[in-house]
């Protein structure tokens, strides 16, 4: 096999998503964004700039918040991902889902998957965090829609309703 042909080949790669083990058929370049949202459909996972630039498609990957569109799936190999799939049971949103509803976080909803794992990774962090730590916690995810007001409010009021505990 030439080394272009090698360089181009699919494996196979498991990881786990959300809590159960999925093996898929890749090229090892390809974007986990890419993987997510055309081999799992798992389509909560948005696409903004493609760039790492938005936090749109934002996930965690072993704890870590980080950008989809900027890992080749090779990397997630063995890694335990979590997507905004993830956070809801038995048709029953999470706290933060349910605060950014209620607070009108949620507009087009392009940036609110990004933001609702971002916050989530902010709230392990900092379980009672400051209106700072909350700005700066989530200065990596864009939104058009919001003017980021409601969306700051919404991780409040899902601190007091107790999604950090
Ligand atoms: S789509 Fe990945 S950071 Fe914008
Ligand atoms: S709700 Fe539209 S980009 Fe944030």
């Amino acid at each position: 096999m030439s080394k272009t042909s090698q360089r181009h080949s699919k494996c196979e790669i498991t990881f786990t998503v959300n809590g159960k083990s999925v093996t898929v058929r890749a090229h090892p370049m390809e974007r986990l964004l890419d993987v997510l949202r055309h081999e799992l459909g798992l389509t909560g996972t948005k696409e903004g700039c493609g760039e790492g630039e938005c936090g749109s498609c934002g996930v965690l990957m072993d704890g870590a918040l980080v950008n989809s569109c900027l890992i080749p799936v090779l990397q997630a190999s063995g890694a335990a991902i979590v997507t905004i799939e993830g956070l809801s049971a038995d048709g029953r949103l999470c706290a933060l889902q349910q605060a950014f509803l209620q607070c009108g976080g949620a507009q087009c909803g392009i940036c609110t998957p990004g933001m609702i794992l971002a916050a989530l990774h902010l709230l392990d962090k900092a379980p009672q965090p400051t209106s700072q730590e909350i700005s700066e916690g989530l200065s990596g995810n864009l939104c058009r829609c919001t003017g980021y007001m409601q969306i700051f409010e919404a991780v409040k009021e899902a601190v007091r309703s107790g999604a950090s505990k």
